[in-house]
């Protein structure tokens, strides 16, 4: 078993050395892994969705507009090229084997945890569990942080915001202890209510879970005024569900406070199937394992078992090898196009979505009206038109080449509290583009020709 490095100063592990990656600091864009904006301030669009091969098609004739990436966003050929390069010369199961592909493997999957754990902020490696997602995360943070310290009478506190991968197995562990979950309300702007969350707090909240960024509305909670909350008021662990963050701003869990911060690979330019847990030393190591088998063990007799250290001890079995890998490239991908030139461009794109919607009055957008109307918000819009299905919405879309999701997008109760059954959603990635916002625009104008 290879230990996780710690992460002194924020220094890269070193490389495998058939993964040509460039492994410098995070304020060096990795020549390799895109190629450089044109400018310091602001993203060379163009040159980079050259960078994304499945961009490059037509659908129903049109030129594709992706504005699904809350859903999943795309890879770019870095991504793809990394993971068909570990299978094609040096794959072999980590952490098991003495010869040189296994420790090749072993050491290209333990540098992505260096790296990923360092583009969240964490302190040390050890702190980044590898799962296959969001969801998983959570569910692990559930099963084993919460179960064993969840009783009759304790509650677990939520938002209405949040996605069903973090509402649900809260639910399952308040089954299985007797506790209850209760949800922090939700304003009629899309904005977590803090004053009405802050008297839900209290000493028998033993988690309060939320998400970081709403996939619905695009809501960007302020974690770490939460976090203040939280601490003021009780001992319960602060879990915040990062799936819509990570890819979209600089996420430094550090110094947001939280204790728990779970995310997805396939939402972050990376592959499917992986995705990450970060959790506090102190709080990772209390924890019992969530699943059993090999690869998380000392020691085993029919008497008992003694576990390893975390983060192997939450890795049950072969792990996801090159999807880890190619998440790892995803990131350095991520560093080198520069999480503060993303933001703004988004930032852009979602300015221009809100006034060529604001043209539109038959179209009404939920959350935000506009960006700097209230709290910040993330690229991501849902509207709904009257007397139009969301899903009709989607299809005439798709027919003009423009992917969006249509739907409750996991947030039933979220759906409830603003009183619609689901809406269309339209969100955006670093790829995304101003002419493409246009496209949404003439494409809702045909949906109001057809729907009249
Ligand atoms: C906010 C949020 N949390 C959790 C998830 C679940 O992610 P995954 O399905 O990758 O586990 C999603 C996916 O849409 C999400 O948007």
């Amino acid at each position: 078993m290879t230990a996780p490095a710690p992460l002194a100063g924020r220094e890269r592990p070193a490389g495998p050395g058939s993964l040509d990656v460039d492994r410098r600091d995070r304020r060096e864009p990795s020549a390799r892994s895109c190629r450089r904006p044109a400018e310091p301030g602001s993203l060379d669009v163009d040159h980079l969705r050259e960078a994304f091969p499945i961009l490059d098609q037509e659908v129903h004739g049109h030129p594709l507009v992706y504005l699904d990436n809350a859903a999943s966003s795309q890879r770019p050929d870095v991504v793809i090229d990394a993971i068909s390069d570990c299978y094609r010369t040096y794959y072999a199961n980590a952490h098991r084997g003495v010869h040189t592909l296994s420790e090749r493997s072993t050491d290209a999957y333990e540098a992505a945890r260096g790296g990923i754990a360092r583009f969240i902020g964490a302190t040390g490696s050890a702190e980044l569990i590898f799962t296959r997602g969001a969801t998983e995360s959570l569910n692990l943070v559930a099963q084993s942080y919460a179960r064993p310290r969840l009783g009759p009478g304790d509650e677990v506190l939520l938002t209405e915001m949040e996605h069903h991968s973090n509402i649900v197995p809260w639910q399952l562990a308040c089954e299985q202890t007797g506790a209850r979950v209760r949800a922090a309300g939700v304003t009629d702007a899309g904005d977590l209510d803090l004053g009405a969350m802050a008297g839900l707090i209290g000493e028998r909240t033993r988690v309060v879970a939320l998400t970081h960024v709403s996939n619905a509305l695009g809501t960007v909670n302020d974690v770490a005024a939460v976090v203040e909350l939280v601490r003021d008021r009780s001992d319960a662990a602060v879990v915040v569900d990062g799936a819509q963050a990570v890819p979209h701003m600089e996420v430094d869990v550090s110094a947001l406070g939280c204790d728990f911060y779970a995310f997805s690979g396939h939402k972050m330019y990376g592959p499917g199937g992986i995705g990450g847990l970060w959790g506090r030393a102190e709080l990772l190591a209390s924890m019992p394992p969530y699943h059993g088998g090999g690869a998380m063990i000392t020691r085993v007799t029919f008497d008992r078992t003694e576990y390893t250290a975390p983060p192997h001890r939450f890795e049950a079995g072969t792990p996801s090898i090159a999807p880890a890998i190619g998440l790892g490239v995803a990131v350095e991908f991520l560093e080198s196009v520069g999480l503060g030139r993303i933001e703004r461009h988004e930032q852009e794109l979602l300015s221009h979505t809100m006034e060529v919607l604001g043209e539109l009055p038959w179209v009404r957008v939920l959350g935000h009206p506009a960006p700097a109307a209230g709290a910040p918000r993330a690229a991501v819009v849902s509207l709904v038109i009257d007397g139009a299905h969301p899903h009709d919405v989607a299809t005439i879309l798709d027919e003009q080449g423009i992917a969006i999701r249509a739907g409750h997008h996991c947030a039933q109760p979220l759906m409830e509290r603003l009183g619609v059954p689901a809406t269309v959603r339209a969100s955006f990635g670093m790829y995304n583009t101003h002419e493409e916002v246009d496209r949404l625009a003439a494409g809702l104008h045909e949906v109001r020709r057809i729907f009249g």
